[in-house]
């Protein structure tokens, strides 16, 4: 696993509130959270939360909510639909990017540090700039395109076979958590369109329904949009939905050879 990285606007600086657990409290869990501010004109902090497990839901999320309820309402952060499925809460959780609402407060030992995404730029607190990010998906143009009439009074039909090519495409929710995880996509981010774009790209070369293939693959052909991956391999290990965007990668890489012979 390559080394962790702050978001871009990070010198830390010291002196984070600390809010004490309350008395009484039967079970204390210690979590520091990445506090950025840029109306205040100040470097991010770390601001640590002291929580009672007893009184607080069991995943990361939880006791993010907990925070924003009942402790500091000035927490910010995404999140939407608790259960994996929206691709909001994807923050870093102790050095490892994941969504907040799959992961376990109690698998963690120690101290939670949580921090935005790594190497984005970030709006407030856990809440990373994806505008970039989004207009690199919007550059793939991720919809089905057609030149033939559509069939009338019938869908464009996929068979069985077909279809499973899509699986372990299709369940990507564009969480981020892959591309910023990737040493090529921190430095390259300008030109890479990085793990998350490509597999998206993938998905649309191998339907079957999809007519401009050529167009898609003429458009990735490039030095710095497909080739900068260098098989590091940290975009599947981090996948919150178990999907390998590396594998991706590379069967793209092996559609333009072969069409190339
Ligand atoms: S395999 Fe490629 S895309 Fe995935 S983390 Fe490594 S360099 Fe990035
Ligand atoms: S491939 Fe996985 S980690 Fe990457 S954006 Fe999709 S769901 Fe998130
Ligand atoms: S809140 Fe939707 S994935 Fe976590």
């Amino acid at each position: 696993m390559a080394e962790f990285r702050l978001p871009k606007n990070s010198v830390i600086r010291k002196g984070g509130q600390t809010f004490r657990a309350p008395e009484g409290a039967a079970k204390v869990k210690t979590f520091k959270v990445y506090r950025y501010d840029p109306d205040s004109g100040e470097n991010p902090r770390y601001d640590t939360y002291e929580l009672d497990l007893a009184q607080t839901g069991p995943m990361v999320l939880d006791a993010l909510n907990k925070i924003k309820a009942e402790v500091d309402s000035t927490l910010t952060y995404r999140r939407s639909c608790r259960e994996g499925i929206c691709g909001s809460c994807s923050m870093n959780i102790n050095g490892k990017n994941g969504l907040a609402c799959t992961q376990a407060i109690e698998d963690y030992k120690g101290d939670i540090r949580i921090t935005p995404l790594p190497h984005m730029d970030v709006i407030k607190d856990l809440v990373p700039d994806f505008t970039h990010f989004y207009s690199q998906y919007n550059s793939i143009k991720p919809w089905l395109q057609t030149v033939t009439p559509t069939p009338s009074g019938k869908e464009r039909l996929q068979s069985p076979e077909d279809r499973a090519k899509l699986d372990g495409l299709y369940e990507c929710i564009m969480c981020a958590c892959c591309s910023t995880s990737c040493p090529s996509y921190w430095w390259n981010s300008d030109r890479f369109l990085g793990p998350a774009i490509l597999l998206a790209a993938y998905r649309w070369l191998v339907d079957s329904r999809d007519e401009m293939t050529g167009e898609r693959l003429d458009q990735l052909e490039d030095p710095y949009r497909l080739y900068r991956c260098h098989t590091i391999m940290n975009c599947a290990n981090v996948c919150p939905k178990g999907l390998s965007p590396a594998k991706a990668i590379a069967e793209t890489r092996k559609m333009l050879l072969e069409r190339a012979v």
